[in-house]
């Protein structure tokens, strides 16, 4: 495989020096794109798309063919695990995931058991080793996955939920059940991403969407453990190189200095919190990724340059920044703001390293 030609967000999760501030958008291969919306429907819906290799490399590549952008992720769901573990999962349109059988019976919990990655999710195997062969060394490729409790949360309520109420009622009258629901899941996320980084994933990135709706004690006991155990149990280097973690737990402000000290390379941030503040709290045990707001983008092109730049100003000329959105990108986006952003971060962050040799 030939030699990485563009490794600067590889380095800003290490907190190495680099020119500029790296940047990629969660879901960046999405539905704002008219031609990811060409190519689903060419799949004929969403999951066929996540599960033919050659139609998720080709979505993967699209963003990248559009923008400068200094990462690929993976083109593939969250929810790619519970289904592997028989849930059933399905997209009813307009309407979000759906899981056939959710988690509700204790047998059934009792019952459940972490997939092999290479057999049930070896179309994800496939599509991780097809993009690498695609993006021949242009960034390097993120792997990613579901942290246990927003996994749990998925597959206790069966779908989305404006309240958590399965689950929280789980947690709060047999955590015993809940606990075994994610010890399986822990097990099952750890092998997936160790699998994703023997096919040729070059960073990982744990999703924890809804650990942000637990209490401060809920969080540390239902989420975090069980993503400081995964982390514990991924591979570190593959290749002669660092293959660096990132959580990002939305809503999870008030918590960083805890995630701090899960042994993750790099934290995620959604946009409740100053980037700057942020820094100065977790100091240098971290690099931080983030923390646009993904509605800045339907600014004007002014507005969208004004907001960047607060954010590299507000972090400031030192290592360990990745730029990115809070969240993922709204379909709604027009993809051309998405340019004016991605210029902006390049060419505002060069103009900070000026100042010094950082
Ligand atoms: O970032 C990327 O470009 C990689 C692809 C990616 C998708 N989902 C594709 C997707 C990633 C990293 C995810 C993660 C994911 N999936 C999360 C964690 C991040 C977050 O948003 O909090 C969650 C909670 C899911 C579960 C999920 N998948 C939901 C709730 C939905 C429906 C909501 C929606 O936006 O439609 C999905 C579907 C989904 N996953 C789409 C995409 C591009 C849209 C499906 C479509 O094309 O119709």
């Amino acid at each position: 495989m030939s030699a990485l030609k563009n490794d600067t967000f590889l380095r800003a999760l290490l907190r190495e020096p680099t020119d500029y501030t790296p940047l990629w958008l969660m879901r960046q291969a999405g539905r704002y794109l008219p031609e990811y919306n060409a190519t689903r429907a060419r799949a004929g819906d969403f999951l066929t798309l996540c599960k033919t290799p050659d139609l998720a490399t080709e979505v993967t590549l699209q963003p990248l063919a559009r923008y400068p952008l200094d990462a690929a992720i993976l083109f593939s769901d969250i929810l790619t695990v519970p289904d592997a573990m028989g849930l059933g999962l399905y997209f009813a349109t307009g309407e979000g995931p759906r899981f056939e059988r959710p988690l509700r019976d204790e047998w059934e919990i009792r019952d459940l058991s972490a997939p092999d990655p290479n057999d049930k999710l070896g179309y994800v195997m496939d599509a991780v080793k097809s993009i690498r062969h695609a993006l021949d060394g242009s960034v390097p490729l993120i792997g990613f996955s579901g942290s246990p409790y927003t996994l749990a949360c998925y597959m206790i309520e069966g779908g989305s939920s404006d309240d958590y109420r399965h689950i929280k009622t789980m947690l709060y009258s047999r955590p015993d059940l809940l606990h075994r629901i994610l010890d399986v899941t822990a097990t099952a996320v750890t092998d997936y991403l160790n699998a994703q980084i023997e096919a040729g994933a070059q960073a990982v990135m744990i999703f924890d969407s809804w650990g942000g709706s637990l209490t401060p004690n809920a969080y540390r006991e239902f989420s975090l453990d069980y993503m400081q155990r995964i982390v514990a149990g991924l591979v570190k280097e593959r290749d002669g190189r660092r293959v660096p973690s990132i959580v990002f737990t939305k809503g999870g402000g008030n918590w960083l200095e805890a995630q701090a000290a899960i042994g993750a390379d790099a934290l995620g941030l959604d946009w409740h919190v100053d980037i700057g503040e942020a820094r100065r709290r977790v100091g240098d045990r971290v690099a931080l990724q983030g923390n646009l707001d993904p509605c800045a983008l339907h600014g004007t092109p002014g507005a969208i340059r004004t907001e960047a730049k607060r954010i590299l100003d507000s972090y400031g000329d030192h290592t360990g920044h990745v730029f990115n959105l809070g969240h993922g990108i709204s379909q709604y986006t027009d993809p051309d703001k998405v340019g004016v952003l991605v210029e902006t971060v390049h060419s505002h962050s060069r103009t900070l390293r000026t100042s010094s040799a950082n």
